[in-house]
């Protein structure tokens, strides 16, 4: 996989995507046979135990990028810029951008926001770093949404959320998360972009899905955002697990015949 084979997908052939945060997820994801994974920012909420992205530091990025990279030597991975490493000043923004594929080995950078930012990307992809977009709820955002809100409800908003999306394409980035986008919207811009759109919570017409794989896995069980679908009940299976390691060992069960070293042997 590359920038141009990713691109060229759109209309042709659903784009699969999936969040992964370190080695051993990375290593399922791609021989799972996704297209790319992303290491997203929800690192920190659904890794780190933070309440929302916001959080996210590049240091976690970086070393969680490393090894998710060490996972899946071959897999199109991007990473997410987090909170505060491209907002503040174009020099930063590159520098940072640059650190993702330079440490960290990651194919690409993906950052949210709109035309506000469209001379941050083209100064990213002028320096030689593919950029995702990402526009709809935009989750590092949330404070000033108000909350996790479902986005382009109306013509007026997703006239608006066309427009950004086309200043991004023209920007330069290779495709364009849509975040809890209504599905009509989703729908329409779409359509009206060359680059592909990879929907979370957007309906069925984006060019690809990506998921977060706590989401998809049950890791949660407390929570699941109405978009995702639980593909297993990790949370739960893990927790019969460990409930029967600590049953065995009470119960003087465990270590087994079979576990232990014996002289001689
Ligand atoms: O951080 C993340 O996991 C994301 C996805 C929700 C697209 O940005």
């Amino acid at each position: 996989m590359n920038v141009n084979k990713f691109k060229s997908m759109k209309g042709k052939k659903p784009i699969v995507m999936l969040t992964a945060y370190d080695s051993v997820f990375a290593s399922i994801v791609h021989q799972a046979g996704v297209d790319a994974i992303l290491v997203g920012d929800s690192l920190a909420n659904n890794v780190l135990g933070y309440a929302d992205t916001l959080p996210a530091t590049m240091e976690d990025m970086i070393r969680h990028t490393q090894a998710v990279r060490r996972g899946a030597p071959e897999a199109f991975i991007i990473a997410d810029m987090p909170f505060l490493s491209y907002q503040c000043s174009l020099d930063e923004a590159v520098r940072n951008a640059g650190r993702f594929l330079k440490e960290a080995g990651a194919n690409a950078v993906k950052l949210e926001g709109g035309s506000f930012f469209s001379t941050t990307i083209e100064r990213i992809v002028k320096s030689g770093i593919p950029v995702m977009g990402h526009l709809g709820l935009t989750p590092q955002s949330v404070n000033v949404f108000g909350g996790y809100k479902v986005q382009g409800k109306d013509d007026k908003s997703a006239k608006y959320l066309l427009e950004e999306a086309k200043a991004l394409e023209e920007a330069g980035v290779f495709s364009i998360v849509l975040e809890m986008v209504v599905e009509e919207t989703a729908k329409m811009i779409t359509e009206n972009l060359s680059i592909p759109t990879i929907g979370i919570g957007s309906g069925r017409f984006c060019d690809g899905q990506i998921l977060v794989i706590n989401d998809l896995l049950g890791m949660n069980p407390s929570f699941l955002p109405k978009f995702a679908k639980r593909y297993s009940n990790l949370f739960q299976i893990s927790l019969e697990a460990v409930r029967n390691y600590v049953s065995d060992v009470q119960n003087h069960r465990f270590p087994f015949e079979e576990n232990v070293f014996k002289a001689g042997e």
